[in-house]
């Protein structure tokens, strides 16, 4: 008998035509409606694997009650998503998509991050909305790029990316990590530095850690607090690791200059949010590793690492922490 799998959400044919060469398959048949909590569920207690979208919480509840399940595999680099002690507890081993998002990842936080510095859209909304009827000397002017300090809060893949791309535009780049890495710090002229001096010397403070119990609101008043009234804020990794009142009442206060947000601690975020009422926050919808690429690349290695446990084999993804 053919193990079976569900998919989250659908996916590209060729990806899981590959799928259903081997296994009894069945899909979320739905783009831009994630999959109701009920029915993924039922399908939990029925499937040996399941493929899925940061979108789906993989939380005890639901763990409990999948009693044949053997692989849940991750389309993303983080997996805040999923219970993994809980997995690791019923021997369902759980696997991401590091690696192949890296790239796409730092192009999109450094876009933001020009975004945010020059005003971008802003900018664009002003022609568009009629507004611009001369040039002027201060007229929508922003912070500069080059020659800036960029504080890297996260040292991992990503991170290291965006600061290889900091180093294309002459800034000088500090870094926080649990752990340092000196290789690294001398390959592209980086800084090890504490937190708080981040957060002190830093024009733009780039989030780029996962979300965890240690780095869940990281970011809230005090740290706030502590950085340049001309500072900008990055978050492209996780929601929760910004605590949200505390900086709309930074922003706001211009306490810090502004803010480029790829990620809420809710998404999608609510449109009657109150950062958005903002006009020094930048928003976009959780699109980091969005480019055709890398997204046909995420989905591919999530099925292979399914695959590859359903199959008896090991995982090449797979979580160990
Ligand atoms: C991830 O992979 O964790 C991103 O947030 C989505 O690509």
């Amino acid at each position: 008998m053919k193990q079976k799998v569900y998919i989250t959400r659908k996916l590209p044919d060729e990806i899981v035509d590959r799928m259903r060469e081997k296994y009894e398959v069945r899909m979320w048949e739905e783009e831009e409606i994630p999959v109701p909590r009920e029915v993924l569920e039922k399908e939990s207690e029925q499937v040996d694997g399941l493929l899925c979208l940061l979108t789906e919480q993989m939380d005890q509840p639901l763990l409990k009650n999948a009693n044949n399940l053997k692989v849940v595999a991750n389309m993303a680099v983080g997996y805040n998503n999923i219970d993994v002690d809980e997995a690791r507890a019923r021997g369902v081993v759980v696997t991401n998509t590091p690696g192949v998002l890296t790239e796409t990842t730092a192009d999109l936080t450094f876009a933001l991050l020009m975004a945010t510095a020059r005003r971008i859209p802003e900018a664009s909304e002003y022609l568009r909305h009629g507004k611009w009827e001369t040039w002027s000397p201060m007229q929508l002017t922003g912070q500069d790029i080059h020659g800036a300090t960029l504080g890297i809060i996260g040292l991992g893949r990503i991170g290291e990316a965006v600061a290889r791309r900091a180093k294309g535009f002459d800034m000088n780049v500090l870094y926080h990590n649990r752990s340092r890495h000196h290789e690294v710090e001398e390959a592209l002229d980086l800084q090890y530095v504490e937190f708080d001096e981040l957060l002190k010397e830093s024009d733009f403070v780039c989030v780029l850690t996962p979300l965890t119990k240690e780095t869940e609101n990281m970011i809230g008043r005090e740290q706030l607090a502590k950085m340049k009234k001309t500072a900008i804020l990055i978050n492209t990794a996780r929601g929760g690791i910004v605590n949200e009142d505390a900086l709309y009442d930074a922003l706001k206060n211009y306490d810090i200059w502004a803010a480029g947000l790829d990620v809420f601690a809710k998404e999608p975020v609510s449109v009657k949010h109150r950062l958005l009422t903002l006009p020094n926050l930048v928003t976009l919808p959780h699109i980091g590793s969005a480019s055709i690429k890398t997204r046909m690349k995420m989905a591919e290695v999530a099925a292979m690492n399914l695959m590859c446990v359903l199959d008896g084999g090991e995982a090449p993804n797979k979580i160990r922490e």
